[in-house]
């Protein structure tokens, strides 16, 4: 049995920092629409599926989770969004009979239409790629959590050759300004300390008068309340010395970049298409380097993709040596239907990518333990964002993005002072030495 008129919801985001943002907007759209979250452990009425594409295995789960749900005394009425519903459309419910709802990442503040529709037992399928509109048709932001995302920019231009996202988020495009500072300034108002500008080339944001995000960054600034401002995820094409300068000179900026660069070896970025060398990339964190020499580098990393040999994987491993990561995500080549790659020859085996992924991994974990402990023994701020394991613990995050483990007396969003005491591969300890004033 469907339940026809749904009162309660989830949404359900998977993949990247972008579909987090829109899951949020969704809620907030159904909110408004008179839907109430559903609660802990409670089984939602509607449960939307806000889906990655990026790589074989995000995908295929959006199909188990569909029969997870269809196997529920009472069937929810089934609404799969983001990537795979842009890149899959009309394939879903052929494939899936249970799904009743379709809905693209450009579509979504149509969601309350389709949610009708479908309780008229229509089947709802929108799939239109309308740049920008989603955004002056969705309600005000909501009371927030001390760390908040804010997409500027969507869509993709580049092209690699192994990536989906320019046919699922479509061509690059960015917010306007003003828009973009109107929600920064609500986010603030609902609570937000931090704000991180997202976009799949966030570094690409212009606006007609030809500002870049460097603009962006100073705009906000300026927004009383707001300590820390972050961006993700950027293009080493995109990275001008406006933006770069921006790291020394913008307080609030935060000593943080994530700079994909996904191998070691220029034969491999041409055939990527990356549109950059090993030796431009690092010309570039030289400069970024020198405009703020504590920068935590952050990274992308693709092995086994077609044709890479075993003496180009170690390229990839020299590049990493040389940089000397804080984190970093790595990732086998997964072949994504529609993509240039995915019909190359020489796609290399399931177990050689294994093993170069194991050794990547092992320097790279390597590489941030040690980041980690070289922080030990520093006072910095904390923003504290989420309640510990143990009674009286909280965790929040250091300037360079390390999640920072304390007892203390402060609250959720409050930024306190703090000695990191001692570092593991994943996080640190501290001792709060004061609250910082807001
Ligand atoms: N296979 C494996 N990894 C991929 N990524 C993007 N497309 C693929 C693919 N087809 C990785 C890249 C990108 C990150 C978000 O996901 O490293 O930067
Ligand atoms: Fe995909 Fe490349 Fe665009 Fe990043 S820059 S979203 S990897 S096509």
């Amino acid at each position: 049995m469907k339940s026809p008129d749904p009162r309660t919801f989830e949404v359900k985001s998977f993949g990247c920092q972008m579909n987090v943002y829109d899951g949020e907007r969704m809620a907030e759209l159904l909110e408004a629409e008179g839907l109430s979250a559903a609660a802990d452990g409670e089984e939602a009425d509607l449960v939307v599926l806000n889906t990655c594409h990026i790589r074989e295995r995000a995908a295929e789960k959006v199909y188990s989770d569909i029969g997870r749900l269809m196997k529920r005394d009472t069937t929810p009425m089934i609404a799969v969004a983001g990537c795979v519903a842009q890149a899959e459309g009309a394939e879903i419910p052929r494939r899936a009979p249970g799904v009743d709802i379709v809905v693209g990442p450009q579509a979504y503040h149509n969601l309350p239409e389709l949610v009708r529709q479908a309780s008229r037992g229509e089947r709802a399928l929108d799939t239109a790629m309308p740049p920008l509109s989603k955004f002056g048709a969705l309600p005000a932001r909501r009371k927030q959590g001390p760390s908040a995302f804010l997409t500027v920019q969507e869509g993709c231009d580049k092209f690699c050759t192994y990536c989906v996202v320019p046919y699922t988020r479509g061509a690059e495009v960015s917010r306007p300004f003003g828009a973009i500072v109107d929600e920064a300034k609500a986010l603030v108002d609902a609570g937000a300390r931090e704000i991180t500008l997202l976009g799949q080339n966030v570094n690409g944001w212009r606006d007609g008068d030809g500002r870049g995000l460097e603009a962006l960054i100073v705009a906000l600034d300026a927004i009383p309340g707001l300590a820390r401002i972050r961006y993700t995820t950027s293009h080493p094409n995109d990275m001008t010395e406006g933006l770069i300068r921006a790291h020394s000179e913008v307080e609030k900026l935060m000593p943080y970049l994530h700079l994909p660069v996904q191998s070691g070896s220029n034969r491999v970025l041409k055939a990527m298409n990356r549109s950059h060398t090993t030796d431009s990339y690092l010309r570039i964190l030289e400069t970024v380097r020198a405009a703020r020499s504590d920068i935590a580098l952050s990274g992308d990393f693709i092995v086994g993709f077609p044709g890479e040999t075993e003496a180009e994987f170690e390229e990839t491993l020299r590049i990493v040596e040389a940089v000397n990561y804080a984190q970093a995500f790595s990732f086998k080549y997964s072949p994504r239907p529609g993509t240039p790659a995915s019909n190359m020859e020489d796609q290399i085996a399931p177990e050689v990518m294994d093993e170069r992924l194991q050794r990547l991994q092992a320097l790279l974990g390597a590489q941030q333990h040690a980041f980690n402990q070289a922080s030990v023994g520093k006072r910095t701020a904390v923003l504290l964002e989420r309640p510990g394991r143990k009674p009286g613990q909280l965790i929040g995050k250091s300037p360079w993005l390390q999640s920072v483990h304390l007892e203390t007396d402060a609250a959720i969003g409050d930024l306190v002072e703090v000695e990191l005491l001692s570092a593991g591969p994943n996080s640190l300890a501290g001792a709060e030495l004061m609250k910082v004033a807001a």
